[in-house]
């Protein structure tokens, strides 16, 4: 019997009498087993190598299972379909005129626009709309920026302040667009609302 099967052998002696096997050396007073792994133990363990095969070739090779990621673009990108959509809608009914003659002065559009206002505008722009703290415009000035028609309001809030600019001087402060948070009746009711506050700027739309 060579050293291999002598080992073999004892390893089967032990395993008759359930006794376990003890590997010969020992390191700061730990001693290590030598036992085979259950079975159940390599079932989940091999188990798992064949259910990764089985796993890459229906997602990678076959493509029957879209990733998080390809699941995620898509919802993503209907949403922002809809949004389009909707956003083309809204503004295929709205003119300047409208804006100033049946939004601006239709109570209701003018609160929920306030409303809206005063919960996220009234950070930058504050409380009378004078914009006091300098971090953003004046929304009382008679001064409009990016153009003075109530359709170029409502783009910029809904669009953010255009890529193109610079933003405010000196300190390059910019307006983000809101057309993420909001939807276009919402944008369209706060332009109201600022419109109401601003009558005699666009009493000629
Ligand atoms: C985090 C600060 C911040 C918040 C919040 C904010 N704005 Fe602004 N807004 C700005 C800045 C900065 C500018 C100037 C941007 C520029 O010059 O490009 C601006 C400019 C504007 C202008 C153009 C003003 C002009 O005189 O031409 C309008 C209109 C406007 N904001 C409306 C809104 C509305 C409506 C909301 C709420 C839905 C809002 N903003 C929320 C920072 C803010």
């Amino acid at each position: 019997m060579n050293e291999e099967e002598k080992d073999t052998y004892r390893r089967g002696e032990f395993a008759r009498k359930g006794e376990v096997i003890l590997r010969e050396h020992e390191y700061d007073g730990i001693q290590e087993f030598d036992q085979k792994l259950p079975n159940w133990w390599l079932f989940t363990f091999y188990g798992a190598i064949v259910f990764f095969f089985g796993m890459w070739f229906v997602y990678y090779t076959l493509g029957l299972v879209q990733s998080d990621q390809e699941r995620i673009t898509k919802a993503v990108s209907a949403v922002n379909e809809k949004k389009s959509a909707a956003l083309a809608d809204t503004l295929s009914n709205l003119t300047d005129s409208v804006l100033v003659h049946e939004w601006a002065t239709d109570e209701s559009k003018v609160k929920a626009g306030e409303a809206i206002y005063l919960q996220v505008c009234i950070a930058c722009h504050g409380p009378n709309m004078d914009a006091p703290t300098k971090l953003a415009l004046s929304l009382v000035d008679q001064e409009w920026k990016y153009g003075n028609a109530p359709l170029d309001i409502f783009k910029l809030i809904n669009n953010g302040t255009p890529p193109e600019s610079k933003g405010m001087e000196p300190s390059g402060a910019r307006m983000m667009p809101f057309g993420q948070s909001f939807s276009p009746e919402e944008i369209a009711s706060i332009t109201a609302f600022i419109i109401s506050k601003n009558k005699e700027d666009f009493k000629d739309y």
